[in-house]
């Protein structure tokens, strides 16, 4: 994906470009008129979950209107027609990733599924004294997961670290590589602290050691492009929820001879090619990991979020975001008092940071009452909290729809939270 470069972006010095009208993308997201407490809703908030354009819920509302039906079930009209709509996001899914078949993309319920999926199916091949390595700035969903396969099967679970600034320590990690190492589990982008990650040699090291690796995208394939076959990944995970879509969505890619060899996650319909009393024969991927009635709204929901982003353009996107961040860092970093959190060399739009003295909650709230949301907390992400020593940040996140002007917001009320403290 592309990084953010913060400096060209802000010598523009403006929200629009020819390409990318910044007035006209909010445009499309009915809920940036809303007002909290008597002030216009300034959204810091897209990492954990982004706003939907009017495209994305009517698109929604039309299936549910007018052509709603289950799918690969039914011999009827309305039935035939969704599935060919919930296939064809597939297809919209392979495009968006460059996955080299839509049959390597499984429809899952979110990115933490897809995760799950892989321990569970991918680590039934695993055995005591396997080796999974993960990263110090992994989300609960990358880290947990293994630690459920480690209590089952008794794999080693190691860590790979980041230096203070928040960037891959891609030789440390090297040294982890062993020939026990059967796969490393690594964000593309960092949650709390936007690093983006030098994924490529990331993969590279990985199989050359032998080794298969796992992304989590959740944050990643909303800043920039990502193309599953020039990074190599053998699986990569994102979610509809941040991309714009709904939630109780999200994606597994997975090589196609490695989703051949795994075994199902869950049982149910759908998953199934024949089944007896006696015996049970899967489906070939990606159905045999879709077992159940899939999120088909859901599904519709995605391809239209994902047409949305694809017609505004990942350039365009990264530019604005890009300009933002620069912005925004340079702003908060004139308040007194105010530490941030990541400073890699290649950066997504997420600005984690503490001010002296005062608690994350304390800062949440307070800008709450000016119109700003933002998250506080540990974001799901408690070790990297113990790494830096601190039991929470507070986080601003951008999207595409938002504005310099949101970001002075922001460094205003950060301000009153500082008088207010005194
Ligand atoms: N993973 C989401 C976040 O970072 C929820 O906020």
């Amino acid at each position: 994906m592309a990084a953010a470069s913060g400096a060209a972006a802000i010598a523009a010095g403006s929200n629009s470009t020819l390409a990318f009208d910044v007035e006209r993308v909010r445009e499309d997201f009915p809920i940036l008129k809303q007002e909290v407490y008597g002030k216009p809703l300034v959204y810091l908030d897209s990492g954990a979950s982004a706003q939907k354009p009017t495209a994305v819920i009517d698109a929604m509302r039309e299936v549910q209107e007018t052509c709603y039906a289950n799918v690969h079930r039914g011999a009827y009209y309305f039935s035939q027609h969704l599935t060919d709509r919930y296939e064809s996001v597939r297809k919209t899914v392979a495009g968006f990733l460059n996955a080299g078949s839509d049959q390597e993309v499984v429809i899952t319920r979110s990115v933490t599924e897809a995760i799950n999926l892989v321990a569970y199916s991918f680590g039934a091949g695993l055995s005591a004294g396997d080796e999974v390595i993960v990263t110090e700035m992994e989300h609960h969903a990358n880290i947990v997961p293994w630690q459920l396969l480690r209590d089952r099967t008794g794999i080693v679970l190691k860590v790979a670290p980041i230096d203070d600034d928040g960037n891959f320590l891609l030789d440390a990690y090297e040294a982890l590589l062993t020939p026990r190492t059967r796969l490393v589990a690594v964000t593309h982008v960092s949650n709390v602290l936007g690093t983006v990650t030098p994924l490529k040699e990331i993969i590279r090291l990985a199989h050359e050691a032998g080794a298969k690796v796992l992304v989590d995208g959740a944050q990643a394939v909303v800043h920039g492009k990502v193309d599953v076959q020039d990074l190599d990944a053998d699986f990569y995970g994102f979610t509809g929820h941040k991309l714009y879509g709904p939630t109780a969505i999200g994606v597994l890619y997975g090589k196609a001879d490695l989703l051949k060899e795994m075994p199902p996650f869950q049982g149910g319909g759908d998953m199934i090619r024949s089944v007896s009393f006696a015996e049970t024969t899967y489906a070939d991927p990606p159905l045999r990991f879709e077992a159940g009635t899939p999120p088909i709204v859901e599904a519709i929901g995605l391809g239209a979020a994902i047409d949305y982003v694809n017609a505004i353009g990942h350039e365009a996107i990264a530019a604005h975001e890009a300009g933002l961040l620069a912005y925004a860092t340079q702003r908060l970093q004139q308040i007194e008092g105010l530490r941030i959190y990541g400073s890699a060399k290649e950066k997504a739009a997420i600005l984690s940071f503490t001010m002296e003295g005062i608690h994350p909650h304390d800062i949440g709230t307070i800008i709450d009452r000016e119109g700003v949301a933002i998250r506080v907390g540990h974001h799901c992400a408690q070790p990297l909290m113990q790494r830096f020593g601190v039991p929470a940040t507070a986080r601003a996140s951008f999207g595409l729809y938002n504005t310099r002007a949101e970001v002075d917001a922001l460094a205003r009320a950060l301000e009153k939270v500082k008088e207010l403290f005194g």
